[in-house]
């Protein structure tokens, strides 16, 4: 028989919610913590531990049949990528920030300006769209930190409760997104294994309805 292979982010802040939303629509997974790959004891499905950065792609490749993901990393990485099914956890937003002394009020004030991210693609598509020329400085984590070491003007990040902006003194000007975590497919997923997602989103449906 066929097994489903999902990918799930390693750890970090989907991770958990993640795993409670398997367990939520009955699927109970054998947790070996150190364990890259985890099997379920009562559905045809294996779940890897994966980098979030790297899931897109493994989709992409069909070496996963389908991911739980925050949406804004697919906006960056797998815009070609399918959505089956929004989660309603892990809700934020893809930002801009400036220090808070700054005058400027939104994308448009960033002509000229250095951005630090980690979404370059993201950011880009709305510099674009808004007409405006500026430098990014791509970095993998800890961005707001770059205003204050002269490394930037603003930053564009991951926004939540607010507090890692506020504790680096920065500003949020622009929201270019919201995001939230979602469940995703491969192109190349089988038919077998696309009827086995079908089953996984009826049961999702039912548990996201009573969670309304
Ligand atoms: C994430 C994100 C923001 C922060 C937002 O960083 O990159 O910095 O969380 O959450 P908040 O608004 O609730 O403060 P994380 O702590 O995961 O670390 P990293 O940037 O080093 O990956
Ligand atoms: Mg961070």
């Amino acid at each position: 028989m066929s097994k489903l292979k999902i990918a799930v982010q390693k750890s970090g802040r989907l991770n958990e919610d993640s795993m409670k939303i398997l367990k939520a629509i009955g699927i109970s997974i054998d947790n070996g913590k150190d364990q890259l790959k985890a099997s379920a004891r009562n559905f045809p499905l294996e779940v890897f531990y994966l980098r979030n950065g790297d899931i897109p792609q493994y989709l992409r490749d069909g070496v996963v049949d389908a991911a739980i993901i925050g949406e804004n990393v697919l906006i960056e990485k797998g815009n070609d990528l399918n959505i089956v099914e929004r989660l309603g956890f892990s809700k934020c937003r893809v930002s801009i920030a400036v220090p808070k002394s700054s005058d400027a009020k939104s994308i448009k004030d960033l002509e000229g300006k250095r951005i630090a991210t980690s979404y370059p693609n993201t950011v880009n598509q709305f510099l674009e769209k808004a007409g405006i020329k500026a430098n990014l400085h791509i970095i993998n984590g800890s961005v707001e930190i770059a205003p204050n070491i002269g490394l930037a003007d603003a930053v564009c990040d991951i926004v939540s409760s607010g507090s890692t902006l506020f504790k680096n003194g920065l500003k949020e000007i622009d929201k270019l997104l919201n995001s939230e975590a979602v469940l995703a497919t491969s192109p190349r997923i089988s038919d077998d294994n696309q009827a086995l997602i079908d089953k996984i989103q009826f049961r999702l449906k039912s548990v996201l309805r009573g969670r309304e």
